[in-house]
């Protein structure tokens, strides 16, 4: 059996290695000859996958990096992993899955399963990619490849939580949905090489839409709390002490947690592919619409917060010295797409303040202001307020406390440490 994988990011790259440690052999393809070259000499670039995974699989031979698609001819099962951003205007960014299923279609032979597991709007699989994935057999005008038919066609939202210890591909159940039966009983069948469960849904554009339910969820309840941080901040109440509380009701409440702002590739913008949709059906999700807006508008509150405070102590945000720590977009990530983050650091800059920033996690980023290697009792020491935006593991948060002169916490690292010199969100 030979799969390929199409895009080896943060879900390509795990899925990939994951056929390939059972075994499986697999053609990775992926547009970035950087990527592909640091696959080549055995590194990762993802997190949650070891170089030393990525070197067995790549030298034992059974996964094969590479930018070429001619491979797919030899697969039975191509799974599709490329990005879905939104555009500037926040409408669905398809393209990534448009260049890649010509791509494959190019390819394409009979009896091949083709699956989506990029996140998008319900009817992308049936409406986009299966008519590209057609025109493959067409001759003289008439399409002899029929989806269902000649090749198999299902989609498979992912549920990959980076950096999550307990939850991971293998045992975080699959939703499957296909064109018709037998596209489903093949995707069933190949993903049940490497998934513990998998459950099966009753079409296509069920499964498409499970992804973006899941993330509505999280991104309502999140904006929700994060409305509740800013009704406390005004009640002058800890809304870390109010969700704690709350939380030891044994039933009927599922603690969320507020925070600078939604970041990553999912949450921020999957429930707006859906609100694009039902728009199209005349049909305004109001929900997704004011959770995003409230959760936009977080790192405005976050800083707000901030000047209050510096206020308090007499320090004008301009001229002042400032350190953002950790500016991925969440904990244990190196990840700052869309991070709450780099907003707040922009925000700061722009308001004229001297920014330092750290974040032992993430690779080169441009961004204004002095990047810190190590967090020093002299760098701590030196600024007015050291603001914890990423709440990493690994971190001293007493050490930081203890060093720092004020500590603007976002995230709640501070936990369990008594110090006047804590302020959170
Ligand atoms: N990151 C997550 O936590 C997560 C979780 C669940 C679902 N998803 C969804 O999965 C999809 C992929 O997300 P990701 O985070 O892995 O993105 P990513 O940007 O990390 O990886 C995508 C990869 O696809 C490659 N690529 C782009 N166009 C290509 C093409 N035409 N051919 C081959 N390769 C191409 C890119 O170079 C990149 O390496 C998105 O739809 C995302 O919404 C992501």
């Amino acid at each position: 059996m030979r799969i390929a994988v199409v895009g080896l990011g943060y879900v390509g790259l795990p899925l990939a290695c994951s056929f390939a440690e059972k075994k499986i052999k697999v053609v990775g393809i992926d547009s970035s000859p950087r990527k592909i070259r640091a696959l080549l000499r055995g590194r990762s670039y993802v997190e949650d996958i070891k170089s030393r995974t990525v070197s067995k699989v790549v030298s034992g031979g059974w996964l094969e990096p590479t930018t070429s698609y001619g491979k797919i001819s030899k697969c039975e099962c191509v799974i599709v992993c490329v990005p879905t951003p939104l555009r500037k205007s926040q409408d669905p960014d398809i393209s990534y899955i448009l260049s890649s299923s010509r791509e494959i279609a190019k390819y394409l032979k009979k009896g091949t399963t083709v699956i989506l597991e990029s996140t998008t709007y319900p009817g992308t699989t049936a409406e986009v990619v299966a008519p590209i994935l057609e025109k493959r057999g067409k001759s003289g005008g008439k399409s002899v490849y029929k989806a269902g038919r000649d090749f198999y066609l299902a989609f498979s939202p992912e549920r990959i939580d980076p950096g999550n210890p307990v939850w991971h591909l293998e045992n975080t159940p699959k939703v499957i949905g296909g064109i018709n039966k037998k596209s489903l009983e093949k995707a069933v069948f190949y993903y049940g090489k490497i998934i513990d469960k998998v459950v099966p849904a009753s079409s296509l554009e069920a499964a498409e839409t499970v992804k973006l339910l899941e993330n509505t969820f999280r991104a309502v309840n999140i904006a929700m709390i994060n409305e509740m941080a800013q009704i406390a901040d005004r009640l002058g109440l800890d809304i870390w002490e109010i969700v704690r509380l709350a939380a030891t009701k044994p039933y009927g409440f599922m603690p969320f947690y507020p925070g600078p702002g939604l970041g990553g590739h999912c949450i921020p913008i999957d429930p707006l592919y859906l609100s694009w949709k039902m728009k199209s059906l005349n049909f305004y999700t109001r929900f997704i619409d004011l959770a995003s807006q409230i959760n936009n508008t977080m790192p405005n509150f976050a800083v707000s917060k901030l000047v209050r405070i510096l206020n308090g102590r007499k320090v004008p945000v301009k001229g002042s010295k400032l350190l953002i720590i950790g500016i991925a977009y969440k904990k244990d990530v190196s990840d700052t797409r869309e991070s709450p983050a780099v907003s707040i650091l922009l925000q700061l800059a722009e308001m004229g303040a001297g920014i330092m920033w750290f974040d032992d996690l993430v690779g080169e980023e441009k961004l204004p202001g002095k990047r810190i290697r190590k967090l020093t009792k002299k760098v701590l020491g030196s600024c007015d307020a050291a603001v914890i935006a990423a709440d990493h593991s690994h971190l001293d948060y007493e050490f930081i406390v203890c060093n720092s002169k004020i500590v603007y916490d976002l995230r709640n690292a501070t936990k369990g440490i008594k110090s006047k010199k804590i302020y959170k969100i």
